[in-house]
């Protein structure tokens, strides 16, 4: 059984070289694992060898498999991230001495021309006492949202956040239907259908949709956590204007908040840091974006030419319903800087910052030049 995935595996490997997990998986080292390893180790490939067309190509399924599996995944996280194999990440909110911020900290959007903007910051996190997404069963999804439910009351309870939770989960008392759900997505809160992710549906992190999924949302609806996506809580900061530490440091505070709630306990890895699903988001979790009208650069109807200028800035450009989605018929694109591991939060951010001032001066360019 095994050895026909095996050869299932090398043959996948030579015709479809960009899938980094098929590319780092050493058969030798897999055939030094127990059964059970092998077992869970091939769980977490299982998405990118049913998707060979994957760019990563696994999923982490337990919070150890980064450290049990740690000659896969250090190849994994080496090639993906450009990063010496081996290296520590080092986890830091404070925006104090970060390269290339402007000398008053203030990262203002106005002073590089551009009017309000749609600002999001988002961190992944996962609870230490459950499965990841991909290995969880329904009753550990509704179990997981009731303990959630328990701390959003806590917050609900509080002046500063207050709102409330909605739930997709049938039966649950905060439940809505799929009018409100369908409102929530189209206001950038709610999360998309799992199912028609076909990653996640093959890694078993989509399975039993809708249960257990949510969406808690503060009563300003600028601070939300998704529950039950590709990570069990994604914590997320939004808001309209143009000073990104706005966004930045009320999810700092936001998160601080959360992570006090006694019973919470999130998964780290000591050399990793953050532990999410998918390794692309592994170390931070967290993802800063702004939805920034850039209609000369995609004067063709197309991301294309402006995916060409922002891949060597560090910068990935995603459709305005977020990853695998479409940009918007004005122009508006949704801007972040691809890194998440080996940089601290506090880079990131700022790495938003410079990435859209260069990606500005490009689009402005190009209305000079036509
Ligand atoms: P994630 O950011 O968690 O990786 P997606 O890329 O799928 O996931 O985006 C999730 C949702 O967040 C989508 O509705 C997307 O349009 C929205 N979103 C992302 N960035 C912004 C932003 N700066 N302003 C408004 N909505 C945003
Ligand atoms: N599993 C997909 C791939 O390997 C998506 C990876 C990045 N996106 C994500 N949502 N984690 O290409």
């Amino acid at each position: 059984m095994t050895s026909n995935i095996i050869a299932k595996i090398k043959a996948l490997k030579a015709d479809w070289p960009g899938n980094i997990a098929l590319a780092c998986f050493d058969p030798d080292y897999f055939a030094t694992l127990s059964e059970n390893h092998k077992a869970r180790l091939l769980k977490c490939l299982n998405s990118g060898i049913e998707n060979p067309d994957s760019e990563m190509g696994c999923y982490a399924c337990q919070p150890s498999d980064y450290d049990d599996f740690k000659p896969f995944f250090s190849k994994v996280l080496a090639r993906y991230h450009k990063v010496p194999e081996g290296v520590r990440h080092v986890n830091d909110w404070n925006l104090k001495g970060v390269a290339g911020l402007p000398a008053d900290g203030v990262l203002d959007l106005a002073r590089l021309g551009l009017p309000a903007l749609s600002m999001r910051v988002r961190t992944g996190r996962n609870l230490r006492d459950f499965p990841l997404p991909g290995s969880m069963t329904r009753e550990d999804r509704i179990h997981l949202e009731q303990k959630m439910m328990a701390a959003f009351d806590k917050l609900i309870a509080m002046p500063e956040y207050g709102g409330r939770y909605y739930s997709l989960t049938p039966g649950n008392p905060c439940s809505i239907d799929d009018t409100k759900y369908r409102e929530l997505v189209d206001e950038h809160i709610m999360f998309k259908n799992m199912d028609n992710d076909r990653y996640l549906t093959a890694a078993g992190i989509a399975a039993d949709w809708p249960h257990g999924r949510g969406c808690y949302v503060s009563a300003d609806r600028g601070f939300t956590i998704w529950v039950g996506e590709e990570d069990h809580l994604r914590i997320i900061c939004m808001q309209r204007g143009t000073i990104l530490n706005e966004v930045f440091d009320r999810l700092k505070s936001a998160f601080a908040v959360v992570e006090g709630v006694e019973g919470l306990e999130f998964a780290y890895s000591v050399d990793y840091g953050v532990v999410t699903s998918c390794p692309t988001n592994l170390g931070t979790g967290m993802r800063a974006s702004v939805h920034i009208p850039l209609p000369n650069l995609t004067a063709d109807g197309t991301d294309s030419r402006a995916v060409a200028l922002a891949r060597p800035l560090g910068l990935s450009v995603r459709g305005v319903g977020g990853e695998h989605t479409p940009i918007g018929a004005d122009g508006t694109v949704d801007i972040s800087p691809s890194a998440r591991f080996c940089i601290t939060e506090a880079e990131i951010v700022a790495a938003l910052y410079r990435g859209i001032a260069l990606l500005k001066a490009e689009e402005d360019k190009c209305n000079l030049t036509g």
